[in-house]
């Protein structure tokens, strides 16, 4: 496989100066644009009684943001809200569900764990929590999560990219399946928007999460949700507030009229600082292309799958690229001491409990620093 060639925009990330940057699954590098967004947050503050700071800016920001994050999830503009962050973006959706016809909620051995959580939170209320495992803690078998939806299935929820292995679902077939049987289907996209491509409308997903901090390259404390208008228009979620009024400003008492559009999934005050953190972030995503980044990523994934290979290193990941995230993991013994020591040679990658070492490029890193870290985790990881 030969890269595609890109712009890495390389001198628009000042911390890719500091060694090799392959943390992206975690805390994507801050954009320099960054600053001067964060800026221009204070100074509307600042200036807010000679300029009223939510009529010239707040107010429209999460729709702003939203309609940035629309395209990486392969969504319509105005169906993205911004929220807190990426579970809160989940109890949105289970506060919208009635779990007495259908109490099944199905995951996977591979989510995240706060989505375990937050499900099994949902028990008191009918929820049945069916959780299909993973054989070897890296792949799951497709046919298997298939066949756990059925009609007694109010969601599947599952990661679209799991953080534990990488590896990546079938979202198409998920989707359909749980149409067949009149199922929601949700993805956990946290750990591929902005390195895999996701058509969410066109494979009919009824909703996805995400979030701002991994691949999207934004500061921490902004979730995203999409849910298919259709089905938006039918949901009453029972985590509201004011922001989700169909006219806030009328502060009417009583019941919640909802918004007509993904506002109705909001709470109260949006996160209006981190949204400020996120625009230059997904602005360089857009204009990079997820096309083009999922190529790129692919390139370094697979350069780093095949050295594992010929070294006979532990993979925990699939070694199929259209299986896979942006991230590979390897299983070394004390993942921890490996990573400190890969930190003393300013390579950066961190380290899960059961999982080992995760390393992920972005389109901004180059074959040479994928080889600088394989050769450092080769002088690493025999030492430990
Ligand atoms: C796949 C996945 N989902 C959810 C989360 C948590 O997101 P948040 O802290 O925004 O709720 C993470 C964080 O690492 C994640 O990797």
């Amino acid at each position: 496989m030969t890269a595609t060639p890109i712009d890495r925009r390389r001198d628009r990330f000042p911390t890719l100066g500091d060694g090799v940057y392959l943390l992206s699954h975690s805390l994507g590098p801050m954009p320099a644009g960054a600053e001067a967004s964060m800026r221009e947050y204070l100074e509307q503050w600042r200036s807010h009684t000679s300029e009223d700071a939510w009529a010239e800016s707040w107010w429209d920001l999460s729709r702003q943001v939203g309609d940035r994050v629309a395209p990486i999830l392969g969504a319509e503009p105005g169906s993205v809200i911004p929220l807190p962050n990426a579970t809160l973006a989940m109890a949105s959706i289970a506060s919208c569900l009635d779990y007495r016809d259908r109490p099944r909620v199905v995951m996977t051995g591979l989510d995240f764990p706060s989505m375990g959580y937050l499900w099994r939170a949902q028990e008191p209320l009918g929820a049945e929590v069916v959780v299909v495992p993973s054989d070897d803690g890296v792949h799951l078998d497709m046919d298997h999560l298939l066949s756990a939806i059925d009609e007694r299935t109010a969601i599947v929820a599952v990661s679209h990219v799991s953080y534990r292995s990488s590896f990546r679902v079938d979202a198409a077939a998920l989707a359909a399946r749980a149409r067949e049987v009149g199922a929601i289907s949700l993805l956990d996209a946290y750990q591929s928007a902005g390195v895999c491509p996701i058509r969410a409308a066109e494979w009919g997903v009824d909703a996805v999460i995400a979030g701002s901090i991994k691949w999207l390259c934004g500061g921490p404390a902004a979730g995203y949700l999409w849910v298919r208008p259709e089905l938006a228009r039918s949901l009453q979620p029972r985590l509201t507030g004011w922001i989700a009024h169909e006219n806030p400003f009328e502060f009417a008492p009583g019941a919640i009229r909802y918004a007509g559009d993904s506002r109705r999934f909001a709470q109260g005050t949006p996160v209006i600082p981190a949204l400020y953190s996120v625009i230059p972030g997904l602005d360089l995503i857009n204009e990079t292309g997820v096309g083009a980044i999922a190529r790129e990523s692919q390139v370094r994934t697979q350069r780093i799958v095949e050295h594992t290979l010929d070294r006979g290193w532990p993979l925990r990941s699939p070694t199929d690229a259209d299986r896979r995230g942006g991230t590979v993991m390897l299983g070394f013994d004390d993942p921890g001491a490996v990573a400190a020591r890969l930190r003393e040679a300013r390579v950066y990658v961190d380290w899960r409990p059961g999982v080992g070492i995760r390393l992920s490029p972005h389109f901004f890193n180059t074959d040479d620093e994928i080889d600088a870290a394989l050769d450092a985790i080769g002088r690493t990881a025999h030492g430990v």
